[in-house]
Formats: structure tokens, sequence, C-alpha cells
């Protein structure tokens, strides 16, 4: 019996042994029907997927991916009731209160994608002081997207260098790919490797989508809520097989 094993129980998974993304991306999905299927408000499940988003951020640090992009809340989900948005919130604070408590000697450092002006000020606040803690440690980089749209990250980035043209700073033709990639919230970090998006859906939902060009999808059934490591190592083996040919042969 290796160390970690997969759900199909057959297949042990030595994860030390295979070759990890360096940035793995994961759309943190299915919440809602998971509490649906027990009966329970909406809240209920994304009190149950911060769990799960707690023991998973924990596990890729573990194991040594470098970045880490979770999808948390995209600029879709402003239109969603009132009730679950203040359920959100009041989920985003709690492990933001308890990153800053508790985890004071982590070596993860924390960033957030997206434009977090729209939050409410506490939570801003929190967002900041997050960043501002950990900002000169060494271990992997947890990027949290939250008010994140790839859509808007586009926009945002396309007006920056618009601006600058009509200031006379910068010329269109020096505007390349690695300009623009400078100019979204991941600048700097490499593009991710793998995607994960549980919960069976087949659709990017406008998360990271320049810098997922050529990031390979894995699409898992299980709901977010009920995601484990051993899902996870699966999804890794699995990517560690997969022949990546950026266009070429
Ligand atoms: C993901 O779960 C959490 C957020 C989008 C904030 P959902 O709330 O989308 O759950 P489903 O997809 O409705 O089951
Ligand atoms: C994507 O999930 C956003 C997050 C997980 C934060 P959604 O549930 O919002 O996406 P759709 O509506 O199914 O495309
Ligand atoms: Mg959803």
């Amino acid at each position: 019996m290796g160390i970690f094993s997969n759900n199909s129980n057959s297949n042990d998974i030595d994860i030390s042994k295979i070759k990890l993304p360096e940035h793995l991306g994961i759309i943190m999905d299915g919440n809602g029907r998971w509490a649906k299927k027990r009966g329970l408000p909406r809240s209920a499940g994304h009190k149950a997927g911060a769990s799960t988003f707690r023991t998973i951020t924990r596990y890729c640090s573990d194991i040594g991916i470098k970045h880490l992009t979770l999808y948390a809340f995209s600029t879709e989900n402003w239109s969603r009731p009132k009730a679950e948005i203040d359920a959100l919130m009041k989920y985003f604070k709690q492990y933001l209160e308890e990153a800053l408590r508790d985890f004071l000697d982590d070596t993860v450092k924390i960033k957030f994608l997206g434009d977090i002006s729209a939050f409410p000020e506490d939570l801003r606040e929190l967002m900041r002081k997050n960043e501002e803690v950990s900002a000169d440690r060494n271990g992997m980089i947890l990027n949290l997207a939250m008010n994140y749209g790839g859509r808007a990250e586009l926009v945002n980035a396309f007006r920056k260098l618009a601006q600058e043209v009509a200031e006379g700073e910068l010329s269109p033709d020096s505007i390349d790919e690695s300009l623009i990639s400078s100019c979204l919230y991941t600048a700097g970090q490499p593009d991710p490797d793998l995607i994960i998006r549980p919960s069976g859906e087949y659709r990017t939902s406008n998360f990271l989508l320049w810098q997922s060009a050529y990031a390979e999808y894995y699409i898992d059934d299980v709901l977010w809520p009920d995601y484990t490591k051993e899902h996870l190592n699966k999804a890794l083996l699995e990517y560690s097989k997969r022949n990546r040919r950026f266009g070429g042969v």
C-alpha cells in the first residue's frame, strides 16, 4: 500500500514520484448542488466548500505545488440572491481572519486576483493584511480569484495599455503577448498547467481566459464539498501522463 491511494483503490499513487503542474488552477464548483441534495440551504454548501478549500490548499502546499489558483467568486456571481452573497462574504471573512490569527508561521503567500474594490471594507482590509503579512514568504503562492473574471481582467489590461499609448509612452507595435501577460492579475507567475473543475461542468466560466491557452483540463464529477486529496491525486496522476504538445509534434 502506497502513502496515497485513489478512489479506485487498486492504483496506489506516490505523488512524490510524478511530475506535478507548477501552476494548478481549481474552479471550486458544486457547493449549491451538494446542499440541495441534502435538503440544506445553499449556504450550507458554501460552508462545506470552505472546509474542502482549507484541506486542499494545505495539501497542495505540502506536496510542493508552487502556484495554486482557486476560483472562489466570479464577476458574474454577484447576480446571486443577497442571502447567498452574504453567506459567501461571511466564509471569506472567516478564512481570512483565521489565516491572520493561526497561520502566522506559514510559508504560503496569499494574493488576490480580481477587482477587490467591490467587496465590503472589512473584507478588503483583511485581504490587504493577508497579502501584507505573507508578502515575504517563499512557499506556495495561493492566488484567490475573487470578483475575478477573465474578460474583465483583459478589459483592464487593454485600458491600461491604451492609456499608455494615448499618453505617448507606448507604441502600438510594442504590444506583444508578454506585455499583455504583464498587465494581468497573474503578472510574473507562470500560466496554469492544469485546471481542474469538479461538479461535472465542461466550461471555463470566465476563469483565466488568457492564461489557460495551453492549460490541460480535468473535469471531475464529484461536487466540491466532497472533493478529497484522493480526487486530486488522481487528476495529478493523469496530468503527469498527458502529452502536451503546445502546437508542436
Ligand atoms: C461554487 O459552487 C461556489 C461559487 C460559485 C461561489 P456553486 O455555488 O456554483 O454551486 P452549484 O454549481 O450551484 O452547485
Ligand atoms: C464558476 O462557477 C465560478 C466559481 C466557481 C467561483 P459558477 O457556478 O459561477 O459557473 P456557472 O454559472 O456554472 O458557469
Ligand atoms: Mg456553480
